[in-house]
């Protein structure tokens, strides 16, 4: 397959604005698109300010800088993205909302495009069906936040092809990181060990074992983890978690990831972690972490 020149990403939220940050820093073309206008201009000026910051702290050149910012094209027109070599999906963590995305990009990309889903959990085979491109169909899972974390997941469906697999790995490396493959079974690798972690750590706070002050001190101190588990999921985004524990409880087939009841109330009551400004910890105010129930 010919070099990948011009990436479309799906979805403008704190995922996708990552990928085209990425993309479009590493010299290629993007056109980021979303259903939110206002996702978009989030997006937009974040990247900008983002970009500013790499040139700032001498990361970037200023004609890498300059360069970065007239590579990236935004869109609420999902036509707009008929030119590209492949798509990165960065929507709703909905296998029905992802499918039928699919579907409607394997109507309007180029025949020899890429579909990839940047899904936390959800079935690539699946995802596969709803296009006629199945072997052009597959996973490719950036961590959060993109532009630094040095993983890329990939994701092989039931019939994603040889050539498929290398221009997407070839690309993840391109983007400076380091590709571990997975087999397409619910939550890969990465989330199927990390998600009943976090979601154990719901338990413990739940169950009234301990506070979240020291559920998360317990994990980083003890485990040498960067960030305790409750915290990691407000990072995340406990909407997020939630469905994947949901994914991997069907898919595996086992109610040991059954999503702990806490965590479907804080996502039931809005709080869906940093992005809402509240999640298991409140960061309306600069007193984060003080305590005290969240304000809502
Ligand atoms: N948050 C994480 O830490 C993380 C890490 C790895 C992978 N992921 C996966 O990445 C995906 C996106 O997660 P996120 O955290 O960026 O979510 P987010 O809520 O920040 O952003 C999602 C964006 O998608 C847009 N959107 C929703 N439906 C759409 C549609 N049909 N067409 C176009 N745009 C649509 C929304 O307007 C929103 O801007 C999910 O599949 C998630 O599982 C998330």
């Amino acid at each position: 397959m010919a070099d990948i020149t011009r990436i479309g990403v799906v979805g403008a939220g704190q995922m996708g604005a990552g990928i085209a940050q990425l993309a479009a820093v590493n010299g290629v073309d993007v056109w980021l698109y979303d259903l939110d206008s206002e996702a978009l201009t989030k997006a937009q000026k974040s990247i900008s300010n983002n970009i500013q910051r790499l040139l700032t702290k001498g990361q970037i050149s200023q004609a890498t800088s300059v360069d970065a910012v007239k590579r990236l094209r935004c869109s609420s027109r999902l036509d707009d993205l008929q030119s590209v070599d492949i798509v990165v999906e960065a929507i709703v963590e909905s296998e029905q909302v992802k499918k039928s995305l699919f579907a409607n990009l394997d109507k309007i990309v180029k025949s020899s495009a890429i579909l990839a889903s940047n899904t936390s959990s959800i079935s690539i085979t699946r995802l596969a069906s709803a296009t006629s491109r199945p072997s052009q169909v597959i996973g490719m899972h950036f961590m959060n936040p993109p532009p630094i974390m040095k993983l890329v997941e990939i994701i092989r469906g039931a019939d994603t092809s040889e050539d498929t697999y290398c221009a997407t790995k070839c690309l993840a490396e391109r983007f400076g990181k380091t590709v571990i493959c997975s087999q397409d079974y619910s939550g890969f690798i990465v989330n199927r060990i990390l998600m009943p972690m976090i979601n154990e750590a719901f338990h413990t706070l739940y169950t009234g074992v301990a506070t979240k002050e020291d559920i998360d001190t317990g994990m980083k101190l003890g485990t040498n983890h960067p960030m305790g588990p409750l915290e990691l999921a407000d990072f995340i985004g406990l909407d997020v978690c939630l469905s994947i524990m949901k994914v991997l409880q069907a898919g595996l087939g086992d109610d040991k990831y059954a999503p702990c009841p806490l965590l479907v109330q804080y996502v039931d009551a809005g709080r869906l972690g940093k992005k809402r400004g509240v999640g298991v910890y409140d960061y309306r105010n600069a007193a984060k972490k003080t305590g005290g129930s969240p304000r809502l």
